[in-house]
């Protein structure tokens, strides 16, 4: 993995709108920041963490975009933070 720069970090959007609060976007965000800061601080500088608002998915939240396919992942709770990371860090892996 190339080391990653404020122009290189992964951002990520987690939705904090009324819907996907309700299904626990807040614990969704809340277990992706403990993640980032937990380890060698490799993934904290790899990732950006953002809140937004409703993307327009109310039904299937807590949802999240990644900034560089923005494809929406949904239903994403706390309990899947951990293996969504790792995937996406042996994806960024491969790609450099
Ligand atoms: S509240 Fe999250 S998609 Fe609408």
């Amino acid at each position: 993995m190339s080391a990653p720069t404020p122009e290189n970090r992964l951002l990520v959007f987690v939705c904090q709108g009324p819907s996907c609060t309700e299904r626990g976007a807040d614990a969704t965000f809340a277990a992706m920041h403990q993640h980032l800061l937990a380890g060698d601080g490799t993934l904290r500088r790899s990732v950006r963490l953002c809140r937004t608002t409703c993307l327009d998915s109310c039904a299937t939240g807590p949802n999240l975009v990644r900034a560089d396919d923005r494809g929406l992942l949904t239903g994403i709770d706390a309990v899947l933070v951990d293996e969504l990371l790792r995937n996406w860090t042996r994806r960024q892996a491969a790609t450099d």
